[in-house]
């Protein structure tokens, strides 16, 4: 009996011991558990603030470089002015008689600015292509060091570099010089040259500037922030006709006005061939860039940098004394016909709507009689019944003047009624539609 009851005690007992050895691997699997529960939880939102870090860095990159393109482009409005004002006040003092006999405002309209560029030939027939790679021949790259390699897309700027990293930086910024340079060197050699009339290529591409008003090959461009390099535009090859209306669409950041500003002059490709009328703006030096500015584009921004001081038809005779040579298909009071706005000429900015001072600025660009227009969201401070007028008389200068319009926008609807649809995204070309029958801005949905 006794040892009956000693074996049941044993039994119970390891019975109990088993039980409790269990309850002890349960106790800590659930504490591994816990563990990596709490890990992981700690590393998402590590990630997660990291994250929110990169895309803050992020905005604040791209607010200030708004800031800055801004304030570039109201410095770049402000510069025109003046010297055009300058112009004109040379002008009327030159032409003004000794005695009381002309009326101010008479003067104004018959003297003749001061022409800047008169001695500049227009490019209409170039003779040879010059192959200004052969001349000056940039460095080749390795294909570690061309643009493929190199760029470093935003948001993973924050993130820190090891040693190894830190140099392949040092080596792309280095390129990246060593490339600015070589472009400086041949844009001294040709600069001239280019703006009287001579056909230079960096590509060995010769351009049809008989029928093409604008031929781009292989443009790139990158910026150099802080060190690093970072590709906005990848390679772009594109070719538009004369007289013809183009919208350019894509998402916001997707290089849309870069590209514009490249086209019409206000920043320089890194590489590339980038061929508006005839000219080669790849390789003219800044002050030959301002004078194709000057003589052969009109800009119209969304907001319309007119002079406050001066009236609606004081703002286009600034425009007009611009340009190289007056306009001889239309006058300031035909100008302001077509914009439909002759019964508010004498009006000062502050005294016109919106929609009214974006048509002012239409005009002041017509009076420079340019080739082309470039229109960076022109209706984008605008409600949708003067965004309609605006696009309207956009369509009826082009169709009229044949006037070459290149307009980045942010609105779809508008490819209905452009002549062509170029899509960007990323920095590069995804689709160039041509559109057969365009639709009259009144047959568009707007928002
Ligand atoms: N000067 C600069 N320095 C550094 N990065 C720049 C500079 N200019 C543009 N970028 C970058 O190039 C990219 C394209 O900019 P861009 O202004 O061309 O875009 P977008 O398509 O016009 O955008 P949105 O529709 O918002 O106007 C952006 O990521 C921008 O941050
Ligand atoms: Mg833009």
């Amino acid at each position: 009996m006794a040892l009956k009851n000693r074996q049941k005690a044993e039994k119970e007992y390891k019975k109990a011991q088993a039980a409790e050895k269990a309850a002890e691997r349960e106790y800590k699997r659930a504490l591994a558990a816990e563990k990596a529960a709490a890990k992981k939880a700690e590393q998402k939102a590590k990630a997660e603030k990291r994250q929110q870090a990169q895309e803050a860095a992020r905005k604040a990159r791209e607010a200030d470089r708004k800031a800055k393109e801004a304030e570039r482009k109201a410095r770049e409005a402000e510069k025109e002015a003046k010297e055009a004002e300058r112009q004109a006040n040379q002008a009327t003092v030159a032409k003004k008689p000794a005695k009381k006999t002309a009326k101010p405002k008479k003067a104004k309209q018959t003297a003749k600015p001061r022409k800047v560029a008169a001695k500049v030939a227009k490019p209409a027939k170039p003779k040879r292509v010059v192959k200004a790679s052969a001349l000056a021949k940039p460095k080749r790259l390795r294909k570690s060091e061309t643009e493929a390699g190199i760029i470093k897309k935003h948001g993973q700027a924050d993130k820190p570099y090891t040693k190894q990293q830190d140099k392949e930086q040092e080596k792309k910024r280095k390129a990246f010089k060593e490339r600015e340079k070589q472009l400086a060197k041949i844009t001294k050699l040709h600069s001239k040259e280019i703006l009287e009339g001579k056909v230079v290529s960096i590509s060995n591409n010769v351009p049809d500037v008989k029928d093409n008003i604008i031929e781009l090959f292989d443009v790139k461009k990158s910026y150099l922030t802080g060190d690093l390099e970072y590709e906005v535009l990848k390679g772009i090859d594109l070719k538009i006709k004369k007289g013809t209306f183009v919208v350019i669409l894509g998402p916001s950041g997707s290089g849309k006005t870069t590209l514009l500003n490249i086209i019409s002059g206000l920043d320089k490709a890194n590489q590339g061939d980038v061929f508006v009328s005839g000219y080669n703006l790849s390789l003219l030096k800044d002050s030959h860039l301002t004078k194709f500015r000057r003589d052969t584009v009109g800009f119209i921004f969304q907001q319309y940098n007119l002079l406050t001081n001066l009236t609606a038809r004081e703002n286009a005779e600034v425009g007009e004394n611009l340009a190289k040579t007056k306009n001889k298909a239309l006058g300031i009071d035909e100008i302001f016909k077509v914009i439909e706005m002759d019964e508010h000429m004498n009006k000062f900015p502050s005294q016109l709507s919106g929609g009214q001072q974006q048509r002012v600025s239409i005009g002041r660009a017509l009076a420079k009689n340019p080739k082309i227009l470039f229109c960076d969201e022109p209706t984008g401070a605008l409600d949708e019944e003067m965004g309609r007028k605006v696009l309207e008389i956009l369509l009826d200068v082009n169709k009229a003047f044949k006037t070459s319009i290149i307009m980045v926008t942010h609105n779809p609807n508008f490819q209905y009624v452009a002549d062509i649809v170029i899509s960007v995204k990323n920095g590069s070309i995804t689709s160039v539609k041509h559109n057969a029958s365009p639709k009259k801005p009144s047959e568009i949905n707007w928002g």
